[in-house]
């Protein structure tokens, strides 16, 4: 094996040598610029920031605002979306209010319409009937209720028909009471106001909510 013999006064000069040839750091690479990521306005070091804060500010509020703009208008259709979707359907809507005429049903009649699944009685009541329910003692009724308070005009009842005891349907102009309702189910007599005059029931028939539209049709729901 060949030893390099150098001299001791040689020696520093050598060191030198191997030294250069020896890279220690990464002078070389150049320093990364963000100066194309900055704004132009900031770009100069030796310009106060302060000469040109309106406009950054004027920057930031606009984008904070398109940014609102946006999020409102995504939150705005989430919103939409639900509400719609929560919402009753058109079939559901339609059934929810029904005109009926009253223009088919004579005096005497009791007609008979379905709304929201149940029986709409619309009766046309004569005026003996309605002379016969204003006389009616309000001390001897179950539940009591002037005849005026149960009629938007006094020919004309509208009631749910469904027997307030357990449910069943009242049969129009039967019972005890002329031109009243009778329950076959277990006996219950409505008069010609819809009040329970006898049997189980508690309460008079219901009475839904409705107008008048004209002279002959009315709107319930
Ligand atoms: S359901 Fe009508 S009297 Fe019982």
């Amino acid at each position: 094996m060949t030893r390099l013999a150098i001299p001791s006064t040689k020696l520093p000069f050598a060191l030198s040598f191997l030294y250069s040839r020896i890279r220690a750091a990464h002078t070389d690479i150049p320093r990364i610029s963000f100066q194309e990521y900055r704004r132009k306005t900031v770009q100069d070091p030796n310009v106060s920031s302060a000469r040109t804060i309106d406009e950054r500010r004027t920057t930031s509020s606009v984008s904070s605002f398109v940014a609102s703009v946006a999020a409102l208008y995504g939150i705005k259709s989430h919103v939409l979306h639900y509400v719609s979707f929560m919402s009753p359907s058109r079939d559901i809507l339609a059934d929810a209010q029904i005109e009926i005429n009253l223009q088919n049903t004579k005096v005497g009649a009791v007609s008979i319409v379905k709304w929201r699944e149940k029986p709409i009685f619309v009766y046309h009541r004569p005026q003996s009937i309605i002379d016969q329910e204003k006389l009616v003692n309000l001390s001897i009724l179950r539940d009591p209720a002037r005849d005026d308070e149960r009629t938007k005009r006094p020919e004309w009842l509208v009631v749910i028909g469904i027997c307030t005891h357990l449910g069943c349907i009242p049969i129009p102009n039967a019972g005890i009471i002329p031109g009243g309702f009778y329950c076959p189910c277990h006996g219950s007599h409505f008069d010609g106001a819809g009040r329970v005059r006898q049997g189980p029931a508690p309460t008079n028939l219901e009475i839904p909510p409705y107008k008048f539209l004209q002279n002959d049709s009315i709107l319930v729901g």
